[in-house]
């Protein structure tokens, strides 16, 4: 656990962060999943997440937090009820923090504030999804304290990939 750093804050997205996201969003995104999800399809889940989708998600409400290193958004999360019919109440949807922004601490402040949110809203265990390939996601779930429970394999254009559900009790 980091304890209190003056030059990172975790608060919810707001409305000028939309650009500021489309960059986050594609340069993490392109990080991760780059020779894993398919050129084709990993650019077409980057061309969606238009300013105007991010503006619709902040517009949203709750859900959607932005960590801030130095006053620059540094990664996002996003956050709400488990999907899944386990009994894990709340879930991590998205979780990503821009490639020079990564090791640092960030992901385990925007972790816990996650965390924290879903307990302010009375959802009980957690539940977060990760490419199994993607195994520095997995380390940083499992040294979180999370656990396997399941896998699903998901198709992008002609490849399946294998999903490792973590859970917290
Ligand atoms: C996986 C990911 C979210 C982790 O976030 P991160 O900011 O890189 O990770 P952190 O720096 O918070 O944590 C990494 C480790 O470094 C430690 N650390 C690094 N610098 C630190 C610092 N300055 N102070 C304290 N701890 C620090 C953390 O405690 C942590 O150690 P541990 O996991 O052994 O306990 C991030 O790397 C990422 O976005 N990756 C690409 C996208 C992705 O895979 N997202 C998840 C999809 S499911």
């Amino acid at each position: 656990m980091l304890g209190w750093r003056s030059d990172v804050l975790v608060r919810p997205a707001k409305a000028g962060d939309a650009s500021p996201l489309v960059k986050v969003f594609a340069e993490s995104w392109r990080g991760a999943y780059a020779g894993v999800i398919p050129q084709k399809n990993l650019d077409g889940i980057i061309q969606r997440r238009t300013k105007a989708w991010w503006t619709a998600a902040i517009r949203g409400g709750d859900g959607l937090l932005v960590v801030e290193h130095a006053g620059a958004i540094a990664g996002y999360a996003t956050y709400g009820a488990a999907r899944g019919r386990g009994r894990q109440q709340g879930e991590i949807y998205e979780l990503y923090i821009a490639p020079i922004y990564q090791g640092v601490g960030l992901g385990e402040h925007l972790f816990e504030a996650c965390r924290a949110r879903l307990d302010g809203r009375g959802l009980r265990g957690l539940v977060v999804w990760a490419l199994a390939e993607n195994a520095a996601a997995s380390d940083f779930y499992w040294r979180r304290g999370g656990r396997p429970f399941n896998t699903i394999r998901e198709g992008f254009g002609n490849t399946q990939l294998e999903k490792v559900g973590f859970c917290w009790a």
